[in-house]
C-alpha cells in the first residue's frame, strides 16, 4: 500500500517575521486560497487519501496540524520532542509504517511546496513508485535547474540510461550532491547533466530502514525501541529517547549522498519551493495575482501603494501606505515590520539567525 510522510518540521525562518517559531511557513496561507501544508494533502486526491497521509511534525505544532487537516486520522500525527532534522523525522515515520504494513511504501513531501501542474505530478509519482516497488531503490524527482542555486541538492543522472526525452523514466543517479557551494553550483549548471533535488523521495519503508542501517547506524538503532506498539506513555518516553540518541542530520547528507542505489524521475509540473519573499512574489506574479504596476497586494483597502511598482505587501490589520518605492518587500505583523529590498529576501535569514542568538 501506498502512504504519503508529510514533513512539516521545519522552521522556515526566510520567511520573518511571518513565519515565527509558532507559526512556520507550512501552516501559512502564502497566496489566499489554502496553508502550503493543506495544499500538500489536498493534491494527492486520487493517489493518495488522507486516511493513509502520516504527517511528521514538532510536538508544538500538533494542534495546528490538526485543525488544518482534519481529515487526516490523530493517529497520523507524529510528535517530535525534539528537532532533528529529516534523517531521524523519516526514521521515526519509516518504522511506525512498517509495522502498520509491511509492504507500506513511502512518498516523502516537504510540506512547503507549490506545485502548478497536478495531474503531470500525479503521473511523475506514479513512475517513481512503481520504481520504489524494486527492493533496495531509493528514487526521487529531479527538477530542472535554472540557476546556480546553492540551497538545493544536486542529482547527476546516468545520461546513457536515457531514451526518451518526454517519457517519465527513472534513470540511475550518478552522483548526489547536497547544497554545493556556489563555483560547484555554477559548474553542475554549466555541465547540463545535473537537476535539482526536488526534496520527495519515494521508497519502500524496509528499503529506507536497511539503508539507514547502512549509512546512519545511529540513527536506525536510536528508533528501534519504537517499532512495537506500546501503551501512550511508553511510546512518548521511547521516542523521546529516540530522538535524543539520534544524529542531528538530514536525509540528504544522511544517505542521499552516501547510497548508490538512488534513481531519479525528472519532472516539470511547476515545481517551487517558495524559500522566500522573493519566490512568493514571484510565484504571486504566475498566478496573475499583481495589479497593472506588478505589485503584489492584498485584495482590501488597508493597503495603499502609490506610484510603487513589483512591490509586495503582506500584512495584518494596520493601514501600509507605499509612495514611490519599487522592488520593496513591507510585511507588516503584529510586533514587527520587515521592509526589504525584494533582491535581497535571502538575507532574512541572516537577520533571524541574528535575532535567535541576540534574544
Ligand atoms: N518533521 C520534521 N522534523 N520536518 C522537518 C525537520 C525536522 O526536524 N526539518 C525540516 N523539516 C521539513 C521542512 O518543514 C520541509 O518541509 C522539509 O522537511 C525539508 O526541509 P528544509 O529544511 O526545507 O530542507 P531544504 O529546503 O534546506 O533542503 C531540502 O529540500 C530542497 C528542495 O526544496 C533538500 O532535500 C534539498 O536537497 C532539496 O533540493
Ligand atoms: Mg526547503
Amino acid at each position: 500500500m501506498h502512504y504519503a510522510v508529510i514533513m512539516a518540521g521545519g522552521i522556515g525562518s526566510r520567511f520573518w517575521p511571518r513565519s515565527r517559531q509558532e507559526m512556520p511557513k507550512q501552516f501559512l496561507n502564502v497566496f489566499g486560497d489554502a496553508t502550503l501544508i493543506q495544499n500538500t494533502v489536498a493534491r494527492l486526491q486520487g493517489l493518495i487519501p488522507p486516511e493513509r497521509c502520516l504527517i511528521v511534525t514538532h510536538e508544538r505544532y500538533v494542534e495546528q496540524t490538526k485543525k488544518q487537516l482534519p481529515a487526516v486520522p490523530d493517529e497520523n500525527i507524529l510528535a517530535e520532542p525534539i528537532s532533528r532534522n529529516t534523517a531521524p523525522c523519516i526514521a521515526y515515520a519509516a518504522v511506525k509504517l512498517a509495522e502498520r504494513d509491511p509492504d507500506a511504501t513511502m512518498v516523502v513531501l516537504p510540506a512547503d511546496h507549490v506545485i502548478r501542474d497536478v495531474k503531470s505530478f500525479h503521473s511523475v509519482l506514479n513512475v517513481a513508485l512503481e520504481k520504489a516497488q524494486d527492493p533496495g531503490s531509493l528514487v526521487t524527482i529531479g527538477i530542472e535547474p535554472t540557476y546556480p542555486a546553492t540551497g538545493y541538492g544536486y542529482i547527476q543522472y546516468d545520461e546513457t540510461a536515457e531514451s526518451d526525452e518526454d517519457r517519465h523514466e527513472a534513470l540511475p543517479v550518478k552522483t548526489f550532491a547536497e547544497k554545493p557551494d556556489e563555483q560547484t553550483a555554477a559548474r553542475f549548471l554549466n555541465s547540463g547533466d545535473f537537476l535539482w533535488n526536488s526534496g520527495m523521495f519515494i521508497w519502500r519503508a524496509d528499503t529506507i530502514l536497511s539503508e539507514l542501517e547502512t549509512h546512519l547506524p545511529d540513527c536506525y538503532s536510536a528508533f528501534q525501541p519504537v517499532r512495537p506498539a506500546v501503551d501512550t506513555d511508553q511510546e512518548k518516553q521511547r521516542v523521546a529517547e529516540a530522538f535524543q540518541d539520534s544524529p542531528r542530520i538530514s536525509i540528504d547528507y544522511g544517505v542521499m549522498e552516501q547510497s548508490d542505489r538512488v534513481f531519479v524521475v525528472p519532472g516539470s509540473f511547476g515545481w517551487n519551493d517558495v524559500g522566500d519573499w522573493k519566490a512568493v512574489f514571484e510565484e504571486s506574479q504566475r498566478r496573475g495575482l499583481d495589479d497593472d504596476q506588478g505589485n503584489v497586494v492584498p485584495d482590501d483597502a488597508r493597503v495603499i501603494v502609490h506610484d510603487s511598482s513589483r512591490c509586495l505587501v503582506n500584512s495584518d490589520d494596520r493601514l501600509v501606505v507605499l509612495v514611490g518605492m519599487h522592488d520593496t518587500v513591507v510585511v507588516d505583523t503584529e510586533d514587527a515590520i520587515l521592509v526589504c529590498d525584494r533582491e535581497n529576501a535571502q538575507q532574512v535569514k541572516n537577520v533571524v539567525d541574528y535575532l535567535r542568538s541576540h534574544q
